[in-house]
């Protein structure tokens, strides 16, 4: 079954943390951004609009993955994705694509142009950028040593507008 998208909620920030801690995937400091970044996002609800959109994905009732983006400031349709994580449970059912797709959606309803996103080269970041090439996205620039000595920036494109009429994959 496909998992349900829906906008964040402030009783997601706990599951969320657990799931971003339980994927192995970032260091503390990337955990704290991520925790920033839902927090900000949860302040939409009072009113205070900092730009950070989420999706959350949920099956069976439970939060299952989610994803930040926004309007990349001083730019013309210009989208940054800067999070996205699942459930190392739920791995590979196509809850990440999902989730991308989602904000692809949102962001091209808005007028977006392109999205961006940015990962590293290190070798443990293999399996993140064989799912940015997987669900179409193209790398278009690298900026070596960005992160550490012999680990890049690696900067990915998805043409939003191109997408539209593009068949959608089965
Ligand atoms: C990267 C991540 C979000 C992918 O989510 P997911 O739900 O597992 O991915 P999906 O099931 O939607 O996969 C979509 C496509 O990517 C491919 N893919 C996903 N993970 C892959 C992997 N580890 N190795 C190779 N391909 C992979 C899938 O095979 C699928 O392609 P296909 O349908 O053509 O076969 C998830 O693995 C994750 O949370 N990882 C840890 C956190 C992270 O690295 N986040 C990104 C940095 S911010």
């Amino acid at each position: 079954l496909p998992a349900h998208l829906r906008p964040l909620r402030p009783a997601d920030r706990a599951p969320l943390e657990r799931l971003i801690r339980a994927t192995d995937a970032f260091l503390e400091d990337e955990v704290a951004v991520a925790m920033e970044l839902i927090d900000l996002g949860l302040e939409l609800s009072a009113g205070k609009d900092h730009g950070y959109r989420f999706l959350v994905a949920e099956m069976d009732g439970e939060v299952v993955g989610y994803c930040c983006w926004g309007r990349t400031p001083c730019t013309q349709g210009t989208y940054d994705l800067y999070w996205v994580a699942v459930d190392a449970r739920r791995q590979g059912h196509g809850v990440g694509r999902d989730l991308m797709r989602g904000a692809e959606a949102a962001a091209r309803d808005e007028g977006g142009r392109q999205m961006f996103v940015e990962t590293a080269s290190k070798p443990s970041y293999a399996a993140t950028r064989a799912f940015y090439d997987r669900i179409g996205y193209l790398e278009v620039a690298r900026v070596p040593d960005f992160y550490a000595p012999g680990d890049d920036k690696v900067i990915y494109r998805y043409d939003l507008c191109q997408a539209q009429f593009r068949s959608p994959t089965p």
